[in-house]
């Protein structure tokens, strides 16, 4: 049987990673995750007896840790970050820390451990905006323009240098905007479902017509199955659903599916440096065999019911911290926000 290292598999992403391989193979999973406000044990409840899963409690900037846990693996998917734009704008050192220095102890001790492979989950912010009618394959240059999007291609550009290097078996995703079932809700999808949900308003930065592609969290998954194990190694693969919409639109649809009036949209001051737009050619994915089985309704439809039938997961995540960020980032933004008039 196969170990398969897990980073970050408490968060949104790792966690719904963590469900499918479990599901789907009969390997060993070790999930290295550090716990931060966005790690949540509660997304691994349904699988915390399994055999064949275990949870190591650390960080992966740890290297001595790291070589302990790397000992006992084949394979490494890489989640672990902090993953939040506008926090990265606030306190970017964390973001250096983890997802460039992080990603180096990991590669160091996967090269020491000589792994079969080492699948890193990188973003499509790393090419920075997407000028109109500019659609980035994987040969365009990092333009990154968020302290977030700088980290991920600082981490993304030590995987290169030890493919380079070494010889170490790596494939990079670079994945669309995830959508689906436990995101923590300072992303602004569950952000607006969860205040539609309690009839709080819905900070739409701008005007709300930045666009971002929506790509539902399990077509991300089946895609990084693939790359784990069918990935050319040392290519790197752009994960987009084709599902590009402007925020206010996102916003209306979530207001419609929960039947909630659209008075509750609130334009607020911008986010500084704000990508408009992220767009990727996903063919050289798609020439693996994989394409998403979500369009943006099924993909918004599925998230909005998530929601819906598990408050008692998002109302314990939004008390106590959740609070003292929600008045920090929106208290005087709300307060001085011009309403919809759509
Ligand atoms: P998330 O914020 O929900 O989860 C991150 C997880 O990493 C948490 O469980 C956290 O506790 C853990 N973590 C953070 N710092 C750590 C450290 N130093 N050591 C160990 N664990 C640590 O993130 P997500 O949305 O699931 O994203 C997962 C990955 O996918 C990230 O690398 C992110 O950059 C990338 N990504 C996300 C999206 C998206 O839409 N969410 C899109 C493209 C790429
Ligand atoms: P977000 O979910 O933070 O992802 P990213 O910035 O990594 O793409 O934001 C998605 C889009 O929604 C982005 O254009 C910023 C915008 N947004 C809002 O309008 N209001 C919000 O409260 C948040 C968090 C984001």
């Amino acid at each position: 049987m196969r170990t398969i290292l897990v980073t970050g598999g408490a968060g949104f992403i790792g966690s719904n990673f963590i469900h499918h391989l479990l599901q789907k193979y009969d390997y060993r999973v070790v999930n290295l995750d550090k716990l931060t406000y966005a790690g949540n044990l509660d997304n691994l409840r349904d699988i915390q007896d399994d055999p064949r899963y275990r949870f190591v409690h650390g960080n992966i900037c740890d290297s001595q840790l790291v070589g302990r846990v790397m000992a006992e693996v084949d394979a490494v998917v890489h989640f672990a970050a902090e993953s939040h734009v506008d926090r990265s704008i606030v306190d970017p050192g964390a973001f250096i820390q983890t997802d460039v220095y992080g990603t180096f102890v990991l590669l160091e001790a996967a090269r020491q451990r000589g792994v079969e492979r080492f699948l890193h989950v990188s973003t499509d912010e790393v090419y920075g905006q997407s000028l109109p009618g500019q659609r980035f394959t994987e040969d365009d240059p990092f333009r990154p323009r968020s302290p977030y999007a700088a980290s991920k291609a600082g981490g993304e550009l030590q995987c290169r240098a030890f493919i380079e290097t070494y010889g170490l078996p790596i494939v990079i995703a670079r994945p669309a905007n995830n959508i689906g079932p436990r995101q923590y809700p300072e992303k602004a999808v569950p952000l607006f479902i969860t205040n539609a949900l309690d009839d709080q308003p819905l900070p739409v930065y701008g005007q709300g017509l930045q666009v971002r592609d929506r790509l539902y969290v399990e077509d991300h998954c089946e895609a990084l199955d693939l790359l784990l194990h069918w990935g050319e190694l040392g290519e790197a693969y752009n994960i987009s659903a084709d599902n590009e919409r402007p925020n206010i639109e996102v916003a209306e649809t979530i207001l419609e599916l929960l039947e909630k009036p659209k008075s509750l949209i609130r334009f607020v001051e911008d986010r500084p440096g704000h990508d408009q737009r992220y767009s990727m050619d996903s063919a050289k994915m798609r020439a693996l065999g994989w394409s998403p089985r979500h369009d943006f309704t099924a993909a918004i439809e599925k998230t909005v019911a998530w929601y819906r039938e598990n408050r008692w997961w998002w109302e314990k995540v939004k008390s106590g911290q959740y609070q003292e960020y929600y008045q920090r980032m929106y208290g005087r933004r709300l307060a001085e926000a011009k309403p919809y008039e759509g």
